[in-house]
């Protein structure tokens, strides 16, 4: 799965959801699905956990991924209240999981480390994590984007390791372009995006490197994907806002499918 020959789409409901309307999102996103089977994308959303049961226990999934938001730290069951570990994720078919958002690292205090210990609980149990990194806005006017990109993957690589590493995936997320409406320009995504496959190519070899998916993220809509998704390096996007409803979801599935209607 999440092979980068395929635009890869992948939705963030971040905390979105309910039973009733899962149910509606899921018929419309599968018969969506369904009718542009032949597009050469791989799709798939990252839930809340609570309703990671709701959706495996359908058998129609399909070709569409489930992933969660996020995992614990800790990979041994015990006593740490509220928290949801890899084996449990497994459980309920979760083939991803979001490890790093900024908002995990704002509000929780996630650092690269922790980030790192996520991502290889989630490959033991066979879950790719997928990694999310990226500058905010101070760093960006002060021209440290790209110095402070680079330290966030070179850390969480070295914590990773150059074998499982291959088994990730990545999303450059800028901090200041997450749900503002400010999409980062074509120019500076592709300038972060080089700099990342540069990155893996010298701490892995250049083919393995090469077949690491690199997604952006931040405010991407049905009406700016393609041209995302075009730019060189970019393997695909993740959504936030525009994933919870069908109705900017599926619009922008079609268009990556190339599939207009
Ligand atoms: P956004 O969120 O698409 O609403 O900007 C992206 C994300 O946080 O993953």
């Amino acid at each position: 799965m999440f092979q980068k020959k395929k635009t890869i789409v992948i939705g963030n409901w971040k905390m979105h959801g309910s039973v009733q309307n899962n149910e509606v999102f899921l018929e419309e996103l599968l018969s969506t699905m369904e009718d542009i089977s032949s597009g050469d994308y791989e799709c798939g959303i990252a839930i809340p956990s609570i309703y990671l049961f709701q959706f495996s226990s359908r058998s129609d999934l399909g070709s569409f991924h489930l992933g969660a938001q996020n995992v614990a730290q800790w990979s041994d069951f015990g006593a740490y209240t509220g928290e949801i570990n890899a084996k449990m994720l497994l459980e309920f078919d979760c083939k991803f999981s979001i490890v790093g958002h900024s908002e995990r690292r704002k509000y929780f205090e996630e650092t690269n480390e922790i980030v790192a210990t996520k991502a290889n609980h989630l490959l033991d149990c066979g879950i790719v994590p997928l990694v999310c990194v990226g500058e905010d806005q101070q760093e960006r006017e002060n021209d440290a984007a790209v110095e402070f990109v680079t330290q966030q993957v070179e850390q969480i690589c070295s914590l990773i390791g150059p074998e499982k590493i291959k088994k990730c995936i990545f999303a450059y997320e800028p901090i200041w372009a997450i749900g503002s409406g400010k999409v980062a320009a074509e120019s500076d995504i592709k300038e972060m995006h080089e700099v990342l496959r540069n990155f893996l190519e010298s701490f892995i070899d250049e083919n393995a490197a090469h077949d690491i998916p690199l997604l952006y993220g931040g405010s991407v809509s049905d009406k700016n994907v393609i041209s995302i998704v075009q730019t060189e390096n970019v393997d695909g996007v993740l959504v936030g806002g525009a994933s919870v409803s069908m109705e900017t979801f599926g619009k922008l599935l079609q268009n990556v499918s190339g599939n207009h209607q």
